[in-house]
């Protein structure tokens, strides 16, 4: 017998599970079909995000920050010490239970929230009389509205698949038993710094081998220079404008042959290879034809500003559709969605998704780019306040970068703030809040921000829009 329900949620990552619970707080009876296993086999829910993603990265970010600071800046502080090492598998466990924490974390929520959830793959069977029929292992359910969240897979170079032991995706890439000598990574993009980071910390030669001819081309140009010198600083060597040609895997590495900038053939042998060249959205196992659902040349579920499919009462959200792929538009798109299906006024504001990178330092921005006001010929203007003249950020020992704001010519309203510096992942909320209100650069420049605080420069870079910083 099936099983009835208002929402059927197929996928429990941040698009999924957020989905869930809105729908549930809205009076609605939900279930919520999510197939990640740990690896006892049971449920671990969360997605990419908890799993493999945001949350396990950012576990040996922090790790690895630790160990680099003890390694070569606690000498600074008059801390001594002496045989410093690193336990990898201690590093590792820890991740792990971060991870648990999170899975649990997730289950409890849908306790508390009365979510039914569902181990396993689900699977459209056939549209119904007012809905539709989603199966999963061998329980039917029927759901009068399906959202489908089930997110995105790593994108592996043709012909040479992951096999998570040489050649890494970000799984792989997460979980190296001990710190490899040499470190190759394919793509300069967020997953190839953020864990080209993590090893190089760890004493690993990371080689970055990237496509296209500039670096970090999403990100405004003097914030991508400024990261691009701190990172060569540091020690990752990062070729940009490379071809990558035949790569070889065998017992002791990889080999990876590729033409340089310049035209010349060159050769990189390293212990590990990691592939981070962009993600593809997932149906796997979804059944989507069985309903005519309808997905575009790249395999995304193709959805309209309000992520309505081509079915009525068919929804999708997060990685598995258009836009950025970030835990937090998957999240506010299930919670639109969640509304709308209740009837309310669900929106979600792609102007004001912000992007963070966790390498240090960090880059964070929300709004355009000054590349992006240039080619569409905007007025604007523009204040940076660096965090070497930030007495915060010099007692912290962290004064590399700085924050910039870019505001219209004309009515001052604030177009884009653009970080790279310490805690840049924090200090962007302001600014989103910001252009949510509508805020002008005078508005952040004129409120009181607290001494010393490195939110102190992001005033200061308000300030300099209107070229009067009180401390450079
Ligand atoms: P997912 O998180 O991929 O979840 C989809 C879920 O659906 C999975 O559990 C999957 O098993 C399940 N599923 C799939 N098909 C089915 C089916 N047929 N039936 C049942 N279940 C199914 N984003 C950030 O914002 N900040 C970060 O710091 C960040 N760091 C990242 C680091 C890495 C290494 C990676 C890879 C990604 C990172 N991301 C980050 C991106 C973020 O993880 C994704 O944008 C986010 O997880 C997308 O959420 P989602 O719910 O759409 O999909
Ligand atoms: P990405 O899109 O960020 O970067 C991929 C990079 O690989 C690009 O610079 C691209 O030019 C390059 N590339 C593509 N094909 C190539 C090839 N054949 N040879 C050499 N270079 C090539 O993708 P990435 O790093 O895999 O991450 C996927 C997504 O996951 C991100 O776009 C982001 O949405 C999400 N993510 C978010 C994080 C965060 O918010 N902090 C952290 C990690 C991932």
């Amino acid at each position: 017998m099936s099983k009835n329900f208002d929402v059927i949620v197929i996928g429990g990552g941040p698009g999924g599970y957020i989905a869930a619970i809105r729908a549930a707080q809205l009076g609605f009876n939900v279930a919520c079909i999510d197939a990640w296993k740990n690896d006892k086999g049971g449920p671990a829910p969360g997605g990419t995000c908890t799993n493999v993603g945001c949350i396990p990265s950012k576990a040996l970010l922090q790790s690895s920050e630790h160990y680099e600071h003890a390694a070569h800046h606690f000498a600074d502080h008059g801390i001594g010490l002496k045989d410093l090492s690193i336990d990898v598998k201690k590093m590792l466990a820890r991740k792990d239970t971060v991870v648990k924490q999170n899975n649990d974390g997730i289950l409890y929520l849908f306790k508390k929230n009365k979510v039914s959830f569902f181990h396993g793959l689900g699977r459209f069977v056939r549209a119904v009389d007012g809905g539709y029929e989603v199966a999963v292992g061998d329980e039917s359910l029927l759901g009068k509205h399906v959202i489908v969240a089930t997110g995105s897979n790593a994108r592996a170079l043709p012909g040479v698949p992951f096999d998570e032991d040489n050649i890494l995706s970000n799984d792989g890439a997460l979980k190296v038993g001990a710190v490899p000598k040499t470190l190759g990574v394919i793509g300069s993009g967020v997953i190839g710094l953020e864990m080209g980071s993590v090893w190089r910390r760890l004493g690993a030669e990371v080689t970055v081998l990237e496509g296209l001819p500039t670096f970090l081309g999403a990100v405004d140009e003097q914030i991508a220079k400024e990261a691009h010198k701190a990172f060569t600083k540091q020690g990752l060597k990062i070729a940009l404008g490379v071809k990558v040609g035949e790569v070889k895997s065998a017992k002791n590495g990889v080999t990876v042959a590729y033409v340089d900038a310049k035209g010349q053939p060159q050769e990189l042998a390293v212990d590990k290879l990691i592939v981070s060249i962009g993600r593809v959205p997932n149906t796997t196992g979804l059944n989507a034809e069985a309903v005519g659902l309808q997905l575009d040349e790249r395999g995304a579920i193709v959805v309209d500003a309000d992520c309505r499919t081509n079915l009525p009462g068919v929804w999708a959200v997060g990685d598995v559709v258009r836009g950025p792929m970030l835990a937090h538009k998957a999240e506010e798109e299930g919670v639109a969605v969640a509304e709308r299906i209740a009837g309310q006024h669900g929106h979600v504001n792609f102007n004001t998704i912000p992007w963070v990178i966790y390498t240090s330092p960090e880059i964070a921005w929300v709004g355009e780019t000054e590349q992006q006001l240039k080619a569409r010929g905007a007025a604007y203007k523009a204040g940076t306040f660096p965090f070497m003249a930030n007495g915060r950020a010099r007692a912290l020992g962290d004064t590399t970068g700085m924050v910039k704001f870019l505001a219209d010519a004309a009515t001052d309203e604030i177009l884009g703030v653009h970080i790279v510096g310490p805690m840049a992942s924090e200090l962007i909320a302001e600014a989103v809040v910001a252009m949510e209100f509508k805020a002008s650069s005078e508005d952040i420049a004129r409120i009181c921000h607290a001494h010393p605080s490195l939110s102190e420069a992001t005033k200061e870079a308000a300030l300099a829009v209107d070229k009067r910083t009180l401390n450079f």
